[in-house]
């Protein structure tokens, strides 16, 4: 198990919880179907900002071993309710922020993966995040929106749902978007991009680094 020193906890979206799992969750289904393209068979994640878990599940499923972090404890207590309901070993939740995982962990993973979770999170610790997890593995993945968001409705439709997040997320997703999103953020924290992809709408980018 990772260890960690459980700093600011806990945060809290109003959509945590039940709420992302019911009507958010299986929207992000088919760009995670090609995330997976890009991780070699068998080997170990960590989901940063797994939510809900449905991500790390299906992995586990697939028999990848993972570990699920999240800082938000509603998030958490769906994913492992869900993990205990489908009897799945290979997997392990932790409630904590990721910012705070302790670098001299034993634990090394082959990929670390950021879906979704990078672009509400401000400045600062977004660069405090990937800092603390780089030592942890061998390759990261990010998964987000390209920025900035196409001027079509499924763009529009992007700046909407991230609006009604609550006004921490969306200024921090706005922060993101003016920096230049993930290809910046990859630069600035000196990152070497391996694999890129974006999705046929254009809404959605995957990076994967080392
Ligand atoms: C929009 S959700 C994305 C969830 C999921 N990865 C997906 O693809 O659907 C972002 C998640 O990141 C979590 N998160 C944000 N900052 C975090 C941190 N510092 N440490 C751990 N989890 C964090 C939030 O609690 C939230 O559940």
């Amino acid at each position: 198990m990772l260890n960690n020193k459980p700093k600011h906890l806990p945060r809290k979206g109003w959509y945590d919880g039940w709420i992302y799992s019911t009507f958010i969750d299986q929207e992000s289904n088919p760009i995670r179907a090609q995330v997976l393209e890009f991780l070699e068979p068998g080997s170990s994640v960590l989901d940063v900002g797994c939510a809900t878990g449905n991500f790390a599940i299906m992995l586990a499923k697939k028999g990848f071993r993972v570990t699920g972090i999240d800082i938000s404890h509603d998030m958490i207590s769906v994913a492992r309710k869900r993990q205990a309901r489908l009897g799945i070993e290979n997997l392990e939740f932790i409630h904590s922020n990721a910012a705070y995982l302790n670098e001299h962990s034993a634990d090394r993973f082959q990929y670390a993966l950021f879906s979704f979770s990078i672009h509400e999170i401000g400045y600062e610790e977004r660069l405090e995040l990937i800092e603390t997890i780089k030592p942890l593995t061998k390759h990261i993945i990010f998964c987000d929106y390209q920025t900035p968001p196409p001027r079509s409705i499924l763009g529009f439709l992007v700046w909407g749902i991230e609006f009604l997040a609550g006004s921490e997320h969306f200024l921090n997703f706005k922060d993101f978007v003016d920096r230049g999103g993930l290809n910046s953020l990859i630069k600035t924290c000196g990152l070497k991009i391996l694999n890129e992809k974006t999705n046929r709408s254009g809404i959605y980018r995957i990076m994967v680094c080392d």
